[in-house]
C-alpha cells in the first residue's frame, strides 16, 4: 500500500489532543537532528509536511498527521538536544516520557530512528531499552546512510547489527530517497 494522503492535524504539547480510537499510532522518536521530520516528508513524498531544520531542536511538539485517512505519524521532539536551555529540554524530555509511558497510548510500531554514520550514542540505548521495557513494538531506521564512508559501511553496520539485537533494522537516507518504499510497505501493511 503506499501513502496517498497526509494530512497535519495538530502541534499537540500534552493531551490537548485526543488519539481516536481504532487509529493506529505510529511514532517517530530519535535524537534532535537525526532526520525525523526530514524521514516522514520522504515517506509520505512531500518537501514541507513536516518542519525540518539543521538546528537541532526544531521539532518542540507532538506533530500528528493522519495518514490515508486511517493511520496517524506521530513525529516527536528530539532527545539529546544539544544547544537548547535547560527548562525547554525537560519540558520536550516530560512530552516524550508522557506519550510513550504514561498516557496509555499503544503504538502500531514506535520508530526508532538513529544517525547510521554515528551508530547508536549512550542515550539512543538508554531510549531503546525504555522502550523495550515497555514493550513496545521497535524498529530501528538508520538513517543518513548516505553520509558513511565506502570503506567504513561494512564495520559501522556490523557494529549498528550487534546494538539493535532482533529488532528489524531499516537503512535510509531522506536525501538520497533510499529505502523509502520499503519502509512505507512495512509500516503500512
Ligand atoms: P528535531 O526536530 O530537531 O529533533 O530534528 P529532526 O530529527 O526532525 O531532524 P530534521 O528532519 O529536521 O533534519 C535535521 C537535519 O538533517 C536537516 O539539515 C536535514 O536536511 C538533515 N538530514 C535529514 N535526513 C538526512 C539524510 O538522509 N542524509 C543527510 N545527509 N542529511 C539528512
Ligand atoms: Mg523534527
Amino acid at each position: 500500500m503506499n501513502i496517498t494522503s497526509a494530512k497535519f492535524i495538530k502541534g499537540a504539547v500534552g493531551n490537548d489532543f485526543t488519539f481516536e480510537n481504532g487509529i493506529a499510532q505510529i511514532a517517530f522518536i530519535g535524537r534532535s537532528n537525526v532526520g525525523k521530520s526530514s524521514l516522514i516528508n520522504s515517506l509520505c513524498n512531500q518537501k514541507n509536511l513536516a518542519i525540518t531544520s539543521s538546528f537541532p531542536g526544531r521539532t518542540q511538539e507532538m506533530n500528528i498527521f493522519l495518514i490515508n485517512k486511517s493511520l496517524y505519524f506521530v513525529d516527536l521532539p528530539g532527545y539529546g538536544f544539544v544547544r537548547i536551555s535547560p527548562k525547554v529540554r525537560e519540558k520536550l524530555q516530560k512530552m516524550i516520557d508522557w506519550y510513550f509511558f504514561r498516557s496509555g497510548y499503544t503504538q502500531k510500531h514506535v520508530v526508532l530512528i538513529i544517525d547510521a554514520n554515528i551508530g547508536l550514542t549512550d542515550i539512543d540505548l538508554e531510549m531503546l531499552y525504555a522502550l523495550e521495557k515497555a514493550n513496545k513494538n521497535i524498529i530501528v531506521v538508520a538513517n543518513k546512510i548516505d553520509k558513511i564512508k565506502k570503506s567504513e559501511y561494512d564495520q559501522k553496520l556490523a557494529v549498528l547489527k550487534e546494538q539493535i539485537g532482533d529488532h528489524t533494522l531499516f537503512l535510509f537516507s531522506s536525501n538520497k530517497k533510499i529505502g523509502v518504499g520499503e519502509l512505507a510497505a512495512y509500516l503500512l501493511k
